[in-house]
């Protein structure tokens, strides 16, 4: 006897129906998730697409031409000052990529939308991390002095020019990243009285109107601080990738407590129905109702983790707690008490035998001291730089179609709107 014959007719239809809204189903997740890559259904060509970091990339470019003559009369930077009176210090280190710099696209986003008011509020601070400052592409280009409020070199900030140099030779680049980032965290903490320190990577782009959400979002947990409404904090995160963000496997009890939840509510309720209309007997049988509870409903549940975690929880626009799976180091707002112990920490870390990278050694510090870290959605910042260290790419070859590709997976999908 074939299995199909022990259903009533009744019954291979509603299997039927099942099957046809399910293949709908799939069709409509498979499009629908496509960026999201914490889905099965992601796709790379599409979800690494970039539409607004092209546009504030050729922005950016756009603004900084204009300030790319020799002589620039109304330059927008003064080498000596404004250190008092600011809201915020941006600590940029910049060093020669090996495939393609950004750094004319970081500053030029930072600052193209910015209010003449908001310009006066902010210090922008660039640290040219190399020994030869010469050596780095960017460094002679005019648009530099002309906009940026103190370009550093290692001369001018006391740094260990001769251990950085040992770094350089040995390739110990996660040891020089502590020492950089510590060099130009202590610059804004000791050249201005800014209340806010924020670093960021020298291949990033912003949006437009990163200052308002920021100061807007700093505001707000200045007000829940003093309401002692939010734990002691470590930064305010204005990049993150979605990548990290999926299911993670140290939940794996709630998933299964709500799947099962799920099976145990299907079968409750077929059996409530089933006795309160005894037309319905016919159909849901105790064959039929286990069709039900371990075919539809896990195949639904499937498919709801399939679709990925940020379709199925999209986050609010706002301010999140991410003490967890918050990657990288891309864009940071530290509140300026918490700098000179970051400081100290960074260069420990710097010291011993076996380093870390930079945002290691920050998520270390915030865990061993039980700081909470937050973060900004949707992210401000975008990643475009060609290649990250975290990949040890010796080469890198232009895979896929997009003049930015996706930085290989440190992308945020929420960025590009
Ligand atoms: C600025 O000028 C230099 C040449 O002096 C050029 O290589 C660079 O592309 C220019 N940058 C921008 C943003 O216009």
């Amino acid at each position: 006897m074939r299995p199909a014959l022990e259903f009533t007719r009744k019954q291979r239809q509603l299997i039927a129906s099942f099957a046809v809204v399910y293949l709908l189903l799939l069709l409509f997740c498979h499009s629908n998730s496509a960026r999201d890559p914490t889905s099965f259904f992601f796709q790379p060509d599409v979800g690494y697409r970039p539409q607004r970091s092209l546009q504030r990339i050729d922005e950016s470019i756009q603004y900084l031409s204009t300030f790319n003559h020799s002589f620039t009369p109304h330059s927008t930077a003064d080498q000596t000052a404004p250190t008092s009176n600011v809201d915020l210090c941006i600590g940029i280190v910049t060093v020669k990529r090996p495939l393609q710099q950004n750094l004319d696209q970081t500053v030029g986003s930072l600052l193209d939308g910015l209010t003449p008011t908001q310009r006066r509020r902010v210090v922008l601070h660039l640290l040219i991390a190399e020994p030869n400052p010469g050596d780095h592409p960017t460094y002679h280009h005019p648009w530099v002095s002309n906009v940026v409020d103190r370009v550093l070199t290692y001369d001018d900030v006391d740094a260990p020019q001769s251990t950085i140099r040992r770094l350089v030779r040995n390739k110990l680049i996660n040891k020089k990243s502590l020492i950089d980032y510590k060099l130009s965290l202590d610059a804004c903490y000791d050249h201005t009285d800014a209340p806010w320190i924020m670093m960021l990577e020298d291949d990033v782009v912003t949006q437009k109107n990163w200052y308002e959400p920021t100061t807007r979002s700093l505001d707000r947990i200045t007000e829940w601080d003093e309401r002692d409404a939010v734990a002691d904090w470590l930064y305010l995160r204005l990049f993150y990738t979605e990548k990290f963000l999926g299911w993670n496997a140290e939940d794996w009890r709630t998933y299964l407590g709500w799947s099962v939840a799920a099976v145990l509510s299907a079968a409750v309720a077929g059996i409530t129905a089933r006795s309160g209309r005894p037309s319905l007997r016919a159909v849901l049988t105790n064959r039929f109702l286990a069709v039900i509870c371990l075919g539809f409903v896990p195949a639904l549940i499937a498919l709801y983790f399939l679709s990925g975690r940020v379709t199925m929880h999209p986050m609010r626009p706002g301010i999140h707690l991410m003490n967890r799976h918050g990657c990288c180091s891309q864009g940071l707002v530290f509140p300026r008490q918490k700098v000179p112990l970051l400081s100290e920490y960074m260069q420990e870390w710097a010291d011993v035998r076996h380093s870390k990278p930079v945002d290691t050694v920050i998520e270390r510090w915030a865990n061993e001291n039980r700081f909470d870290r937050l973060a900004v959605s949707p992210s401000l910042m975008q990643h475009v730089g060609a290649a990250s260290y975290k990949e040890k790419k010796k080469a890198f070859a232009w895979e896929g179609s997009h003049r930015v590709y996706g930085a290989h997976g440190v992308w945020s999908m929420s960025f590009e709107g």
